[in-house]
């Protein structure tokens, strides 16, 4: 059976640097009947691990270490019974959250996650986070994107840990030499695709 794309829509809170800010979040869940990969489970542990159903979760892939996107990871990968990974340039955020702990496991640059015949690829994406993570399913003809792209542009870069430069050097760099089709799967509100944001990266190059 080949690989589909399943979205769940939670809703929590944000906080970084003494904020705290409504967010609604993507959870994507990638695989068949049989296994599946679980990119960012926000907010509600118990709701994505019944989307998830009875199915094997071979690993919870977080795209950047932002307590939106982590803090209710252990508590999922708990339920279902499945290693967090996470790229380690992102653990003073992880930290944050979960105080003198690591990830199980972590993300590198390059690294393949197979499942239901289909590849994620790592594509490491600095800017948003020193640690932001895409993950590239060509099969798929999609790129899961965090908060490095979202439909109108890079993702905030106005809290600690952000750069703008690095961002926009990511996107151009990484994401936009995707084929233009590519659909972008975005951490935060509608898809997109990289040929619909090139033109705006383009302007922030400058
Ligand atoms: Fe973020």
């Amino acid at each position: 059976m080949s690989a589909r794309i399943e979205r769940l829509i939670t809703s929590g809170t944000f906080s970084l640097d003494g904020g705290t800010w409504d967010v609604d979040n993507n959870v994507w869940i990638v695989g068949d009947d049989a296994e599946v990969y679980v990119i960012d489970p926000a907010h509600d542990a118990a709701a994505i691990a019944a989307a998830v159903g009875g199915r094997a979760v071979k690993a919870v892939l977080l795209t950047h270490g932002h307590d939106d996107h982590i803090r209710y990871a252990r508590d999922f990968a708990t339920l279902v019974n499945a290693p967090v990974l996470m790229n380690p340039a992102d653990q003073m955020l992880w930290e944050d959250i979960f105080p003198g702990t690591t990830p199980d496991g972590t993300i590198a640059d390059g690294d393949v996650f197979e499942v239901a015949g289909t590849q994620l690829t790592a594509l490491h994406t600095p800017g948003h986070s020193p640690g932001s993570t895409c993950f590239h399913a060509p099969e798929l003809g999609t790129v899961f994107t965090g908060d490095t792209l979202f439909n109108g542009g890079p993702g905030a870069t106005g809290r600690s840990y952000s750069d703008f430069p690095t961002i926009v050097a990511s996107i151009a760099g990484r994401l936009m030499t995707l084929p233009p089709e590519t659909v972008v799967n975005t951490g935060h509100g509608d898809s997109t695709t990289v040929a619909a944001e090139a033109p705006g990266i383009a302007a922030a190059q400058g």
